[in-house]
């Protein structure tokens, strides 16, 4: 068993002064004052060796500086990792060329029915409107993501009518030491960093055994969001037969490169994803997908934070998931408003497996299970009447690793609970206990998601109440039976989407002027490209191979955004990221396909925490109208607000000094949500529009948070040019005599022209 340097400590105190020694850390140290044209090796010699000389000052010799640091980054973000004492790091961290100085810590990773789902085909057609038509299926654009690599021979990935490689391209494809690894005119690029994953604590001893040491995937993760965001038209894919058709991604014509941060066995290291930034950024990468997350820290002590705002001041649109650790309030990670944060809800699709009970009732549940069972009933038990002797019954009623009795559960249906181990693991248990199937059944918490796996048996998730329902049969008689019916792929189900129970949820922790998620986009049962070095529930007993797979997450959801990005770049190149974020949300739905609001997994009405601005829709976002634009200095102003000082935020202007604006108050970030997280009973706040469209007048309407009042000051914009900007003033005003109960309000800000919307979500905490 591994033991982490931190338990010796604490049981070892003598060695204290040994292990209180070293950890991995990042130095931050803000942006490279240089002009990209003088980009060179001799250049980035010049850097690193500043970086030994800056580390020597704090460490007896050179060498000892030398040998400490792991990554010096050298292109844009400017800053080292290195292995040091706490004590120094301490010391580095007072210097005033230092930003930040953070652990080096492990983040975690949180067909294609879904584009039809969204509008952009329809039985297979392009439609008349669809933003794939107008925005050349993303040709031109390069999309990056950070994640577990790349099935390089995945069809997702084939060069098959592309042309040359991007002449602004600059990045390489490095194979490691797997010389099958290829690229080719559609995955342009591909890199892998571990020294970060390597140096982790604990890790002293880590290996990267377990995986490869190239950008090949063995995870199957990065190569399913990759091609999600960005793969081909590969007509003939399904799971098993199921869910039958064409898998893409968003950006089908955009090229692909692959940043490898995130390794078998551990995570993603701060140290990794910061060199990965670095490289993409230098690479020439338009958008960049991150399907990590971990916990919540301080803006320039989250790698993901600082990697995307270098990303955004080079142009260059991060995308990145809000976790699945809903449906908690306050859960959301990826927490910056210079990157896009998606939540994950359903599409209109199910794998229905029909769990018929001995009693004639017949419960839909969803699977993508490759095994038929006969036609005929089974003995069906509940996993507690199954248990070992030795096993505690809590373990088994969620059919963890060896709680189940062979003797008990041989030749019978066996029904388990959702939680604690992976889903497919419990079927595994079940399979290896001799189980002809298995019903795995909700708990309250997750109420109605139910997500379709390719289990290793027959098997079939079904929602909470049938759950119940299904404890009530067994309960209620002598000889309970039951079958499970093959999948079968049902399309147009209703109502749809509604959120992801798994997905992550607001307030946002760190800044709760910021509201988080963004959007949300579908992330439940999505079928895309997969590794082939593992089976599709990456249990090692699991033995198949398949190149397409479906998975559920926020990490799904992700690339969907990522992929529509990349139409937008495509469309407007010249547009800030900023600009397309607001596109995107602005335009958002906030109504299902029966025209209702959008639900949680729960049945009950979800609210922008789980949702921020509402459903992309990508055929609306390509016509925004009107963007509320951000510039790196608004970036700038609103750190100020937050308390950075001006010295440290020179570090990002070029070399010359920056004065922070007076009285910049944090929710004037011109932000594409309104967010009021202390709601003093009167407040003024501002926002600016950028027109995009032809000339128009917009008029405001609001739909008022209950017992407050909102005003709009002008409530008229006219635009007469692309490219003008307005300013106005939003004031809220609590009405008297409503109760402050201390809970957030929803309402809506919309500016039209009759032809736009342009929506954005207000949230208010009146206390
Ligand atoms: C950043 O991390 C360092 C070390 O991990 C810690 O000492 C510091 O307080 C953190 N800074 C912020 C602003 O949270
Ligand atoms: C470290 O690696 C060595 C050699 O592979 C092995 O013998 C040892 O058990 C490992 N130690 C730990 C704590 O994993
Ligand atoms: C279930 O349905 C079958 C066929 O419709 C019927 O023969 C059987 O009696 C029913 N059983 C119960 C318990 O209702
Ligand atoms: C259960 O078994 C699976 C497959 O053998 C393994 O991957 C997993 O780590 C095990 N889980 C536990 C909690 O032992
Ligand atoms: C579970 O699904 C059934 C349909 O199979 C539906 O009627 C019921 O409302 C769902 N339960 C919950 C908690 O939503
Ligand atoms: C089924 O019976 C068990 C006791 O045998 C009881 O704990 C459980 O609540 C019952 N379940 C239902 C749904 O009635
Ligand atoms: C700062 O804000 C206050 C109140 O909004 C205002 O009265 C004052 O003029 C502002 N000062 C500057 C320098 O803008």
């Amino acid at each position: 068993m591994r033991v982490p340097s931190y338990v010796l400590c604490y049981f070892l105190p003598l060695l204290l002064a040994c292990c209180a020694a070293k950890k991995s850390y990042v130095v931050y140290m803000g942006a490279h004052s240089h002009d990209p044209a003088q980009f060179s090796p001799l250049h980035f010699n010049r850097v690193t060796h500043s970086h030994h000389q800056f580390l020597q000052s704090f460490l007896e010799s050179y060498d000892a500086a030398k040998e400490s640091i792991f990554y010096s980054y050298t292109r844009h973000i400017n800053g080292f990792a290195a292995i040091l004492e706490e004590e120094v790091a301490v010391e580095i961290a007072k210097h005033p060329k230092v930003i930040s100085v953070f652990e080096n810590r492990e983040r975690k990773l949180h067909t294609t029915r879904s584009w039809e789902f969204m509008g952009l085909e329809q039985n297979g057609e392009v439609t008349w409107n669809s933003i794939w038509k107008k925005a050349r299926y993303g040709e031109g654009v390069i999309i990056g993501n950070l994640d577990t690599g790349v099935w390089p021979e995945s069809e997702s990935f084939n060069d098959k009518g592309f042309g040359p490689i991007p002449s602004k391209w600059r990045g390489i494809c490095d194979h490691g030491s797997d010389p099958t690894f290829h690229c080719n005119r559609k995955l342009i690029g591909a890199r892998y960093f571990n020294k970060g994953f390597l140096s982790v604590a604990g890790k002293v001893n880590g290996s990267t055994e377990e995986d490869f040491e190239s950008p090949r995937d063995i995870e199957g993760h990065g190569s399913h969001t990759l091609s999600t965001a960005a793969g081909n038209m590969v007509a003939g894919v399904s799971v098993f037969g199921h869910g039958y058709g064409t898998a893409k991604g968003g950006s089908p014509k955009a090229r692909v490169a692959t940043y490898k941060v995130c390794f078998a066995g551990g995570g993603c290291s701060d140290a990794d994803m910061m060199a990965a930034f670095d490289m993409a950024i230098h690479d020439g990468v338009d958008v960049l997908s991150v399907s990590i997350g971990g916990p919540p820290s301080a803006y320039f002590n989250d790698s993901i934070s600082i990697g995307s705002f270098h990303a955004a001041m080079n142009g260059i649109v991060v995308v990145c998931s809000a976790g699945n650790s809903g449906p908690f309030d306050a859960s959301v990670v990826n927490l910056a408003p210079w990157h896009i944060t998606v939540a994950a809800s359903t599409m209109d699709r199910a794998f229905a497996s029909y769990v018929v009970l001995g009693n004639n009732i017949t419960i839909k549940g969803e699977s993508l299970s490759a095994t038929k069972m006969a036609d005929k009933f089974y003995p069906i038990i509940k996993a507690a009447d199954a248990k070992l002797a030795s096993a505690k019954v809590m373990n088994a009623v969620l059919c963890l690793n060896g709680t189940l009795d062979p003797k008990k559960v041989k030749g019978k249906i066996v029904l388990c609970l959702r939680g604690s181990s992976s889903r497919a693991e419990k079927g595994e248990e079940a399979l290896l206990a001799g189980a002809v199937g298995m019903v795995l059944a909700n708990d309250k918490i997750d109420g109605n998601e139910i997500l379709a796996d390719p289990h290793l048996l027959p098997a079939s998730h079904v929602n909470f109440t049938d759950g119940l329902a299904i404890f009530d049969y067994i309960n209620s008689t002598k000889f309970p039976v039951a079958y499970i019916t093959y999948p079968k792929t049902l399309l147009h189900t209703k109502p749809a989407p509604f959120m992801a129970s798994f997905s992550s949820k607001g307030p946002n922790i760190l800044v709760p002027e910021i509201l988080k998620p963004d959007i949300t986009a579908p992330g439940v049962s999505v079928i895309a490209a997969y590794t082939e070095a593992q089976g599709p529930t990456n249990e090692k007993f699991d033995k198949r191979r398949i190149p397409y797979n479906s998975l559920s997450g926020t990490s799904m959801s992700c690339p969907h955004i990522s992929g529509i990005v990349g139409l937008l770049k495509t469309m407007y190149p010249s547009w800030s990221p900023a600009a397309i974020k607001s596109a995107i949300m602005t335009t958002a739905t906030t109504l299902d396909n029966e025209a209702e609001p959008l639900l949680n997994a729960a049945n009950r009405k979800a609210t922008p925490f789980s949702y921020g601005a509402g459903h992309v829709d990508p055929n609306s976002a390509m016509d925004p109208g009107l963007v509320y634009d951000t510039t790196v200095d608004d970036y700038l102003n609103f750190l100020c607000g937050l308390g950075y000082h001006e010295t440290q935020l020179s570090m990002f202007t070029e070399g010359h000094h920056y004065k922070c604006a007076t009285n910049f108050s944090i929710l004037n970030l011109n932000y594409p949500s309104i967010t009021v997280p202390e709601f003093p009973g009167s407040l003024t706040l501002t926002r600016t529009l950028k027109n995009v469209g032809a000339p128009a007048t917009y008029i405001a309407q609001v739909q008022n948070p209950r017992g407050i009042s909102v005003f709009v000051k002008p409530n008229i914009l006219e635009f007469k040019e692309v490219g003008e900007e307005k300013s106005f003033e939003v004031t809220l005003k609590g009405r008297q005599g409503e109760a402050r109960n201390n809970h957030f309000k929803f309402g809506r800000l919309i500016w039209s022209d009759g032809n736009h919307y342009v929506k954005s979500p207000i949230v208010v905490k009146s206390n």
